[in-house]
Formats: structure tokens, C-alpha cells, sequence
């Protein structure tokens, strides 16, 4: 079976501090949209990308990823749920019933996590995204008005875990739980995060902590280092 992604590529990087568009910084001489997307097609099970773009992008066309027949694009929207709507409305679902969700900023997830959420999914016949156990202890703060944030309690790290993506559910199902979402005025950041309003099961699949989003300017150096390790390991 083969399997269609969503690329959300439309956001603006303020976080990065950059000149440009983070997804557009390159490692390696290639920019990192075109490492996520590589990744993606180059798993066995994928055969299809839809790249939600912001609707001034003036990169897109400068990467290799234009002329490649896999590809197709969207314009993406104000918020990343917006632009993963528009390439949700892209897809016919009598031709894929599955989505993967994917970030663009986020070039470092393996085949082996991508075949392991496949897997689990469509073993259980239930969505599901990668997610990586948090190592910290965690704690939840009250503003003191004495003392600032202070420590209100411990949370149980056990049950705690960080979203990542790829997010696959079923197309219609996902579509429809963001169309409630938003028309109910919710802030969906990830997919899992509409399908749990819509009181629909989602699974949790352990991943590799390799699988960072880029947001921070130190991100691109440890992006770029999972990425010679993988390379390394014939893990691409
Ligand atoms: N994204 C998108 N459309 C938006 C906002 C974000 O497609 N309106 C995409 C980004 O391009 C990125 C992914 O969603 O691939 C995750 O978002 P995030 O890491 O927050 O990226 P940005 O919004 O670009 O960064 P920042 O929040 O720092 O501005
Ligand atoms: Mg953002």
C-alpha cells in the first residue's frame, strides 16, 4: 500500500531568527524542505507529497523539488492547521484513505520511525503520530504575586510525552475533526490534537528524539549533525 503526505512549508520562521524562511536554509547544499520531502519519498511505502507554501514564497520554484513529479503543491494558510487543511483539501480520498502530516522543519525523522507509525496504525486500523518520552522532570508553575513562577506541583513524567510528526490518520476523519475544531474557535497545533476533540482514538508511537523540529537557531547544528550520523548509517 502506498501512502500520501502533507508537508506544512508556509510558516515564517521568526523563531530562527533568520533571513529567510527556515525551511529554506540549507544543510549540506540543500535546503532543509528538500531534506524532509527526500525523506519522505525515498521511504518505500510513500509515493506522493503535497507542500502546503506560503502564498508570497519566493524559494520554492529555486529548489529541485519543482520539477519533481511526486510533488504537488498548495497555498497554505495563517496557521499551520490552516495550511495542512489546504493539502488535506488536496487529496481524493478514493485514492488515499491514509494521511501523514509532516513538518517541513523537520528533516531528521528515520524510515524506520515512518515503517513503525505505519505499522502500528494500520495494525490497530487506528491514527497515530511519533512521539519521544520526556526526560526531564516536569512541574507545573502558579504565578505568585510575591515571588513570580512558582513550583505548584510535579507532573508524572511516566505519561508525558512530545508530540512529533509524522501525525497519520484517516483523511476524511482528520479533515473533518480540524473543520469542527476551528469552526468551535479551538487552537489545534498538531493533528492528533483535532482527532482528540473529535473523541476519536490517536496512538502514541515512541520515536527517536533525532526527530527535532528546527526552530531555534542552535537547532540547525544539531540538525545537521543527526543528519551526517544517519548518512553514516546507511539510515537515510
Ligand atoms: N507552518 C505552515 N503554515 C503556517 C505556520 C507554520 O505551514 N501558517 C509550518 C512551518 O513551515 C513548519 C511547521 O508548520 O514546517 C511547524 O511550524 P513552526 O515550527 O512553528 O514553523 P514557523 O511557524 O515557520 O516558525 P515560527 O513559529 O518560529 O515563526
Ligand atoms: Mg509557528
Amino acid at each position: 500500500q502506498q501512502f500520501i503526505a502533507v508537508v506544512p512549508a508556509a510558516g515564517a520562521g521568526k523563531r530562527m531568527l533568520a533571513n529567510c524562511p527556515k525551511q529554506y536554509l540549507t544543510i549540506d547544499n540543500k535546503t532543509i524542505l528538500e531534506h524532509t520531502v527526500e525523506r519522505l519519498l525515498s521511504h518505500p511505502s510513500i509515493n506522493k507529497v503535497i507542500i502546503a507554501l506560503s502564498a508570497n514564497d519566493e524559494y520554492f520554484p529555486q529548489t529541485s523539488l519543482i520539477n519533481n513529479v511526486q510533488v504537488e503543491t498548495v497555498i497554505g494558510g495563517k496557521e499551520r492547521v490552516d495550511s495542512v487543511l489546504a493539502g488535506l483539501t488536496a487529496i481524493d480520498p478514493e485514492d488515499y484513505s491514509w494521511v501523514l502530516v509532516h513538518d517541513a522543519a523537520r528533516p531528521c525523522v528515520t524510515h524506520d520511525d515512518i515503517s513503525s507509525l505505519i505499522t502500528h496504525c494500520l495494525a490497530k486500523e487506528v491514527g497515530g503520530l511519533l512521539a519521544a518520552p520526556v526526560r526531564d522532570t516536569m512541574k507545573r508553575s502558579v504565578l505568585s504575586t510575591l515571588n513570580g513562577q512558582q513550583v505548584l506541583s510535579t507532573v508524572a513524567r511516566e505519561n508525558l510525552w512530545h508530540a512529533l510528526t509524522p501525525q497519520m490518520f484517516p483523511v476524511r476523519e482528520l479533515k473533518a475533526a480540524i473543520i469542527n475544531g476551528l469552526k468551535q474557535g479551538a487552537e489545534l497545533t498538531d493533528e492528533s490534537s483535532a482527532i482528540e476533540r473529535a473523541n476519536l482514538p490517536s496512538l502514541l508511537i515512541s520515536a527517536s528524539s533525532e526527530n527535532i523540529k528546527i526552530t531555534h537557531p542552535d537547532d540547525l547544528a544539531l540538525a545537521t549533525f543527526f543528519l551526517a550520523k544517519q548518512k553514516q548509517q546507511q539510515h537515510k
